[in-house]
Formats: C-alpha cells, structure tokens, sequence
C-alpha cells in the first residue's frame, strides 16, 4: 500500500489530539508518559506504550509494578524533567514508596499503583497494559494538557 502522506504530517495529526500528560515510575526512575488511556473498568485496566529505543523499558517493568502520576498545570517543570536523560530523576522531586517500593510523585491530580497485567512488543515500542491496584484522586488540581508540541492549561 503506497502511503500519501509525509512522517511529519502523521506527527502533526497525533499530536493535534489534545491529552492530559502523566508521569510513569518505577523503583528507581521514570518517565513522561502522554500515550495513556483508560482500557476497561472490569477489570480495571489502563494502557499506555513506551518507546523501546528512548527508555530502558526491561528495568522499568521488572518489577512487576510501576506507578502513574497525573501532572497538574504547575508541574511542566516535572513533565520536562522526567522527559529528559537525567539519570537521578527522583532524587529532584518530592515522592514516597509505596509497599511495592514504586515511587508516587507529591502534588499531582492523582496516581494509579498498577501491576502488569500484559505487555506486548510491536515494532520499536512495548504496549503494557497495566491492572490498577491501588489509586488517590486530588480534586483540588487542574489538569497540564500537552497539544501540538506545547504545553497548555485548561481556560
Ligand atoms: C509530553 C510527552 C509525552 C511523552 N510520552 C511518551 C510515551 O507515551 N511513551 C514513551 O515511551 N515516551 C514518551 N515520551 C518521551 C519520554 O518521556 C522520554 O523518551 C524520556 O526521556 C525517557 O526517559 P529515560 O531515558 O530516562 O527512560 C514523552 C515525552 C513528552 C515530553
């Protein structure tokens, strides 16, 4: 099938669906995460996918556990540092551990505490589907929103 449209472009038409931005922990680090979605509510099930090539994905998940903070709209400093190749992410933000040791993040609109529920490889990224075990909702917080390459606020 011949594709009739440049990579750019199809960057361009993702990245004009507007989304809220998360951060996924582990243990030991993390990393901004825009790609999350709900899945199914029984079970409770979200997906997000990470990019193999960019993110040490084996250490991430081997754990069995990891962590999803929502960012508010005064964290961009957040998303940008766990965006980055900083290699001692956690020790620049306020978090605790949880029983399974993963790191939750201090202040956001909320987290999810997730095992793995199943993980598949396609192409250059992995596709987990993580099973929510655990969750905190701030309903005092507005949303960061990532749009177009920018950040955003709700108005
Ligand atoms: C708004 C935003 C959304 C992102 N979403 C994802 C994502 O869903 N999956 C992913 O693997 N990387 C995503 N990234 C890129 C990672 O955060 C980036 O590759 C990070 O540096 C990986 O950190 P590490 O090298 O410490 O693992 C996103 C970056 C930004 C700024």
């Amino acid at each position: 099938m011949t594709k009739n449209f440049e990579k750019t472009l199809l960057k361009k038409s993702f990245g004009s669906f507007a989304t809220g931005v998360c951060v996924a922990t582990s243990h030991s680090g993390g990393f901004t995460v825009n790609s999350f979605a709900s899945l199914s509510l029984e079970p409770p099930l979200m997906i997000f996918n990470i990019y193999k090539t960019e993110t040490d994905h084996v250490s991430f998940l081997n754990l069995g556990h990891f962590a999803i903070n929502f960012l508010a709209s005064d964290q961009k400093d957040i998303s940008n540092l766990f965006a980055s190749k900083d290699t001692d992410k956690l020790s620049k933000v306020k978090h605790y551990k949880t029983e399974n040791n993963i790191a939750v993040l201090d202040n956001t609109l909320g987290h999810l505490e997730l095992s793995i529920f199943q993980q598949i490889d396609i192409a250059d990224h992995v596709l987990v589907i993580g099973k929510v075990e655990n969750l905190a909702i701030n309903e005092n917080k507005e949303p960061l929103i990532y749009y177009r390459s920018n950040y955003r606020e709700i108005k």
